[in-house]
């Protein structure tokens, strides 16, 4: 006689569903977006499904499809024409916010990525000093903080720094307040390493660091993937100077540092899907060696299992299709 014991609550669906722990629920995921000034149409990002560099009008009727589909929640990457060395021009982006906010108003919830390595013209996140061999700290901070500012103002709800510098949340946080925006919410790149998986993000942001060998890529500003405590205290540290919502970045491979983080900080925790990760997903459904919305859907699920609150994925507008059924 054959002993069913752990296998009998697998055996139907009623029992599968209902002794689930973990569900997940379109409202917990963020959909980026890239807007880009000075194209003439819509461009696809290499290898990234669904995911395009709109234009500025594009964006609006992609955002209307999204809402309309039940995808209320964006992170808006901007990608201005010009670029420059110390200092940048914002208004192609905030003319951008102000047109969400005009036509979707309080229905949306819209982040904007606080960054410069769209505006350099070396793709650095930050300001480089005159040799070329340094991201200046202070000055990059005063840079962002301004810009994160400006979005708050035009009407961003919250503002996202991906920079990793020091200091610019605690920055950020003072200049929100000096500026009437306090209520904007603050989510922190907390956790963010310096990875081979952000690829076909670069393409689509205009964001290729240059001068790779005297400051070998991001490596003297973004965490080093052999340091989990550096994850800790910059996690601590954001917290701290006010951070409302803190993200590890990337996910897969680095659900061992949200378990961890998100165990010991209780304040709210985002994972980034990014588009290395997407695109080996991507890459596997095109070749049919797997299924592109299970492969989606199980990575997703690690990340709840891993403590995340909420998901930002270039596939979050297939999350309602996919889970709401
Ligand atoms: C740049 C930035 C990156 C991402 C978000 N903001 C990449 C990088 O640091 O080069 C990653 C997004 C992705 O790969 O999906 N500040
Ligand atoms: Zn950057």
């Amino acid at each position: 006689m054959a002993e069913l014991s752990l296998r009998r609550t697998r055996l139907s669906t009623a029992t599968r569903e209902l002794t689930r722990q973990i569900r997940l629920s379109s409202g917990q995921f963020i959909q980026p977006l890239f807007v880009v000034q000075g194209i003439s149409e819509r461009e696809a990002i290499p290898s990234l499904k669904d995911t395009w560099r709109d234009t500025s009008l594009s964006l609006l009727k992609q955002i209307d499809k999204d809402m309309n589909e039940g995808i209320k929640k964006f992170l808006l990457f901007g990608v201005p024409a010009k670029k420059n060395e110390t200092e940048f021009d914002h208004q192609f982006i905030v003319d951008r916010i102000c047109d969400i906010k005009n036509e979707f108003g309080k229905d949306i919830w819209l982040a904007v990525d606080v960054c410069l390595c769209s505006n350099t013209t070396h793709g650095h996140c930050g300001i480089l000093n005159e040799t070329g061999d340094t991201i200046l700290n202070g000055p990059s901070v005063s840079a962002l903080s301004s810009a994160a500012e400006l979005y708050a103002s035009a009407g961003a709800d919250c503002v996202a720094p991906s920079d990793m510098m020091d200091g610019r949340i605690a920055a950020i946080r003072d200049a929100l307040n000096l500026s009437q925006n306090e209520k904007t919410l603050i989510m922190s790149y907390s956790a963010k390493f310096d990875s081979g998986f952000y690829g076909p993000f670069r393409i689509a942001a205009d964001s290729t660091p240059d001068n790779e060998i005297l400051l070998n890529g991001r490596s003297s500003y973004q965490i080093d993937p052999g340091r989990p405590n550096d994850a800790l205290l910059s996690a601590m540290r954001d917290a701290d100077e006010g951070a409302d919502i803190l993200m590890v970045k990337p996910g897969m491979p680095y659900l061992d540092i949200l378990k961890t983080l998100s165990s010991k900080i209780p304040l709210p925790w985002a994972i980034y899907q990014t588009s290395g990760e997407s695109a080996g997903i991507e890459l596997t459904s095109k070749y049919n060696l797997g299924n592109r919305q299970r492969l989606y859907v199980e990575t997703w699920t690690s990340m709840l299992r891993a403590g995340a609150n909420m998901i930002i994925s270039y596939a979050a507008r297939s999350a309602p299709k996919w889970l709401n059924h």
